[in-house]
């Protein structure tokens, strides 16, 4: 199916459950993409995320030169992917080439979309200069948003039983795959 628009106020609602995700960036002819645990939604509406973004990285260059990037979130059928591009620098070959990571174009921004995830989110950095420096700490606002409609419509998840699940690194090559969902319901 191909990814249908998130209202942005229902933007954050793609984190809250704290995926892992894949931080794609890009700027002139140069893109890239690496793996991204910690990150979090920090805002309804406009929408703003958190993400960490070490001073080491490709992905850091890429998107201090551009003030965007986007985060994808992927399912188990894009792990190995993920530990692969969370483990080598992009400064070095082309990460897409080189594990055949095919892509869309974002309609706001110039970083490449992942095909395959459950969702994205594009953003725009808010300059945040001493968090950046001193925490690695990058916040964006989310300027459109995606998701399969197979698994996210409507505003919510439908993690059906045989859904594609998003996934949570823990350590080692080891993730959780998000579980069963419940509800209680709402008060008020
Ligand atoms: C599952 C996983 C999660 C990661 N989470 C983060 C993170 O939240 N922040 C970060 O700066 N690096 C994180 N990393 C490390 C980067 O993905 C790694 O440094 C990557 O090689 C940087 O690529 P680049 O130099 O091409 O940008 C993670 C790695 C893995 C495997």
């Amino acid at each position: 199916m191909s990814p249908v628009s998130v209202p942005l106020p229902k933007a954050y609602r793609l984190l809250n459950h704290g995926p892992t995700v894949l931080v794609t960036s890009a700027h002139g002819e140069r893109r890239n993409i690496m793996a991204a645990a910690w990150n979090m939604a920090l805002d309804f509406d406009p929408p703003k995320i958190a993400v960490v973004i070490d001073k080491n990285t490709y992905t850091r260059e890429l998107i201090e030169a551009s003030g965007t990037f986007a985060l994808n979130i992927p399912s188990r059928a894009l792990a190995e992917a993920t530990v692969a591009v969370g483990s080598a620098s992009g400064r070095d070959y082309d990460k897409f080439a080189e594990h055949r990571l095919a892509t869309f174009a974002a309609e706001q921004i110039a970083a490449p979309l992942l095909e395959g995830c459950l969702a994205w989110l594009e953003c725009k950095v808010i300059p945040e200069p001493h968090n950046q420096q001193q925490y690695d700490l990058f916040i964006g606002e989310v300027v459109a948003a995606w998701a399969e409609p197979g698994v996210f419509h409507d505003g919510h998840w439908h993690l059906e039983a045989d859904a594609p699940r998003s996934i949570h690194y823990v350590a080692g090559g080891a993730f959780f795959e998000t579980g069963e969902t419940f509800n209680v319901g709402q008060r008020g």
